[in-house]
């Protein structure tokens, strides 16, 4: 909510989805430093062999510090023992380069608009 609502400007009925329902509905992962909430992501069932990467967020003064792929590589080693073979993202265009730097490659050319931001499919073999 704070990334996103918040600074992002995302409406927070977009932003809130079934996912979010109960604790067991995805993989929710949250990443703390000095005991405080830092950075947070999750992950769904896209396919049996595909995990889908979603809501990526480190809170802005943790930005810049690895933090952001000290996540990114935490859900997807949990993606790979819970059996998954790839991880697939719907990358935000400003993200593009960190998601580049972790291996991720664009599935497609084209662009799209999700909640008004542009976005791309990237996908990466775990
Ligand atoms: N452009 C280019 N490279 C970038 C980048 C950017 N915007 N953000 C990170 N990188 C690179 C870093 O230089 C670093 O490269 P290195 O390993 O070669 O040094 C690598 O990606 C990891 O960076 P890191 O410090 O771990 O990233 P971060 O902690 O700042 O997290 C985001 C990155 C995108 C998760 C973070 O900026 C964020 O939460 N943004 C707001 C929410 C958001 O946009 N989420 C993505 C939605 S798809």
């Amino acid at each position: 909510m704070e990334v996103f609502v918040e600074e992002q400007k995302v409406p927070a009925d977009l932003e809130m989805d079934e996912y979010d329902a109960s604790p067991s509905a995805a993989k929710h992962l949250l990443l703390s430093i000095d005991g405080a909430p830092a950075a947070t992501g999750r992950f769904i069932e896209y396919k049996p062999d595909t995990a889908k990467l979603q809501r990526i967020a480190v809170r802005l003064p943790h930005r810049g510090q690895g933090v952001g792929k000290a996540l990114m590589q935490a859900l997807e080693g949990w993606a790979k023992d819970e059996g998954f073979t790839y991880a697939l993202l719907d990358a935000q265009c400003q993200a593009e380069p960190f998601y580049r730097s972790l291996g991720y490659e664009k599935t497609s050319p084209e662009t799209f608009l999700d909640a008004g931001i542009p976005h791309v499919r990237m996908r990466k073999r775990l």
